[in-house]
């Protein structure tokens, strides 16, 4: 879907707001060049007080005042938050922990996608819903529900997982195969004794002590019933308000849904991005690793449905945002292929949890720095916004994510430390920390397009994916495959060969043994052509090379000159195999080498640190996004005309702290 204009605007709860307020905010809101809000996704209980019993009037009255200044809506529907009517009439709607507990009344997300009352419900709201709204031209998107997540053991979701394994594997005999249950006595007879993996008597930490292949699969099956549950939603709305496109605001690298299944239902995707928050400060990298994410589910733009515009916590507060950083992280977005910004929230909220998230006015209604600073943004892309929207995201690398590999990684992490999320946040910040731009991609998405392709901790393998990488690498692509890829098969069994199993013909490596690294423990990784060095602080892949070149060892332990990062030739392309973490420096050296002699070219010729730079591109025409997350002022050496100030640059741009150009 491409959109002409930029949608630029602020999520809002009228029903938050004596009506008196509206009127002003809707001015206040235009003042501030806003042209969208989204609404009520949270107001199950205002829309529906009992059961049946549905008033729409406020809402009504509220997009009414919105419509008349000029301000268009995303209509949530409000199904993240049913209301304590329908919980106590139906307490079997409740989300269940894994220890049998009800996740009781009192926040929200507290039901669980299996239950068919709750299903019921849910039609009907969303037929209401629709049906009350499907004329209504100013409403331009609908967002199903909100942040879908969370994982559920009750006994709603065990029926439901004895039909997903049945579909799955057929018959018992096959599913016990596949999970090993011969192991510890598990062996089931029939589909009635199948099990959900909560509380157990051993524990490793969470999840429980359960079989890898049963806890796989309830994660699989987990993310399809909320894939199942959102289409539900979808197919009411496509059916009855056929017009109007359909969204699910997404989390980034959040990872109990495999989003990739969960955007093929939806019309364009969105992003929720708060880089700085109660529950931490992200690295100036993290948002665009996210917007990257929410850009390879359909290989097209997104929205940011919830983009911060003030300090926000629950309990405490993460750092305020400092002047220009809400208009520098709102460009970022854009930068990465987002075709509109919406902020969270509008006005501070009096009361509720999210009494202290503040939004673009505070409490008290005033408009003050961050409003203006929301305002200029807004003006400058609205200028802009004929050649911004549309604009496609130019990668020439890609990450692979795989939720099941992920899902796997979390399971059983080989290491405390081991993460999957972090290890594609180091890739991504490498690739970044080098001016290249990153799309993040499936295991089996088409790779031609790609120069350089990474491959970080693929812990899982299918024959498909090995024919897969091999056509990309002997057509002349560039392949890094890091340890922890190809140990097990796709059911999150170990795999009988040689590792690094089905990648090993690719690698041209074997791994002879590994050192997991605990208790602080490092290892030195030289670089044998270079004085570079590095620290392994999770993992080493002591390496027999097969075919291979190295190109680094370890310089210490028992493995001291064994090879660590090797090349293989093949075909036209090459593959490179990495056997350890190693520190972001390191990565990111390595990388800006391993991508230069593969093709790439960095989108400025030498790295500035703080700088990022994107480039997007439509009918021909390019442009630099070029963001200095830095607090210092930077000189970059470019020729061009910079959009922003509209001036034609003369070999150099100088970028104030936290300041953004777009050179043509
Ligand atoms: C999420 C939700 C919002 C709000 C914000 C702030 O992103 O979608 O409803 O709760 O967090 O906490
Ligand atoms: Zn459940």
């Amino acid at each position: 879907m491409s959109l002409k204009k930029l949608y630029f605007g602020a999520d809002y709860y009228p029903e938050h707001w004596k009506e008196e307020n509206w009127e002003k905010h809707a001015d206040l809101m235009r003042g501030a060049n806003i042209n969208v809000v989204r609404l009520a996704e949270f107001a199950w209980s205002k829309i529906e007080s009992q059961e049946g019993k549905f008033d729409f009037s406020w809402l009504d009255e509220a997009i009414d005042i919105l419509i008349r200044k000029g301000i268009k809506v995303v209509l949530g529907t409000p199904t993240a938050a049913p209301p304590k009517w329908m919980m106590d009439k139906h307490p079997d709607i409740y989300n269940v922990d894994e220890y049998g507990n009800i996740r009781g009344f009192g926040s929200r997300r507290h039901y669980c996608y299996n239950s068919e009352i709750f299903q019921q419900f849910t039609r009907k709201i969303v037929i209401e819903i629709a049906e009350h709204y499907k004329n209504n031209p100013n409403i331009v998107a609908w967002q199903i529900d909100n942040e879908f997540g969370g994982l559920c053991y009750c006994d709603n979701c065990l029926k439901a997982f004895k039909r997903w394994l049945k579909k799955r594997y057929g018959t018992v005999k096959r599913m016990n195969e596949e999970w090993g249950t011969v192991f510890w006595s598990q062996t089931y007879n029939n589909w009635d004794e199948a099990i959900l993996p909560g509380y157990t008597v051993c524990d490793s930490g969470t999840p429980y002590a359960h079989n890898p292949g049963l806890l796989l699969d309830y994660r699989r099956f987990n993310s399809d019933s909320c894939i199942a549950y959102q289409k539900l939603q979808v197919d009411i709305i496509r059916k009855i308000a056929p017009a109007q496109p359909v969204t699910h605001n997404m989390m980034g690298m959040f990872n109990e849904i495999d989003y990739y299944k969960l955007g093929e239902d939806l019309d364009f995707v969105s992003l929720d991005n708060y880089p700085n928050n109660q529950w931490g400060k992200a690295h100036y990298d993290s948002p665009g690793l996210s917007a990257d994410v929410m850009r390879g589910i359909k290989k097209q733009n997104f929205w940011v449905m919830e983009q911060q515009s003030g300090p926000c916590g629950w309990n405490f507060f993460g750092d305020t945002p400092k002047p220009g950083q809400l208009r520098l992280w709102t460009y970022q977005q854009i930068a990465h292929g987002a075709d509109a910004i919406v902020y969270f929230r509008w006005r501070a909220c009096l009361f509720g949890i999210e009494q202290y998230w503040y939004g673009i006015l505070d409490h008290d209604g005033i408009p003050r720095r961050r409003y203006l600073e929301i305002q200029q943004t807004g003006q400058e892309l609205q200028r802009l916004s004929e050649c911004l929207v549309g604009l496609k995201v130019f990668s020439q690398v890609a990450i692979v994510r795989s939720y099941d590999c992920e899902w796997s990684n979390i399971i059983q992490s080989h290491n405390k430390n081991f993460q999957y999320d972090k290890i594609i946040g180091q890739y991504h910040r490498a690739l970044t920390e080098n001016h290249i731009s990153t799309d993040i991609v499936n295991s089996l998405d088409d790779l031609s397009s790609y120069k350089f392709v990474i491959l970080p901790a693929h812990i899982l393998m299918t024959e498909e994916i090995k024919k897969h990488l091999m056509d990309y690498v002997t057509a002349g692509g560039n392949l890094l495959i890091t340890y922890r890829s190809g140990a097990r098969e796709w059911n999150n069994q170990m795999t009988t060969k040689v590792l690094p199993g089905l990648l090993k013909e690719l690698a041209g490596v074997e791994v002879e043994e590994f050192d997991s690294l605990n208790h602080g423990r490092t290892v030195k990784v030289m670089m044998k052509n270079e004085l570079i060095e590095g620290y392994a602080s999770v993992w080493c892949d002591i390496l027999k090379t097969d075919g291979a070149e190295i190109l680094a060892t370890y310089a210490q332990d028992y493995f001291s000159g064994m090879p660590a990062i090797t090349v293989n030739n093949l075909g036209n392309g090459k593959v490179y195999y990495v056997g350890s973490d190693l520190d972001q420096k390191f990565i990111t050296h390595m990388v800006g080498n391993f991508t230069r002699e593969g093709g790439v070219n960095p989108l400025l010729p030498e790295p500035v640190s703080n700088v990022e730079v994107m480039k997007r591109i439509m009918g021909g025409k390019e442009y630099l996004f070029i963001l200095n997350h830095g607090e210092e002022e930077v000189s970059i050496p470019i020729d061009g005309f910079e959009l922003i100030s509209n001036t034609q640059l003369k070999g150099m741009l100088i970028l104030k702290p936290y300041d953004v150009a777009i050179v043509k």
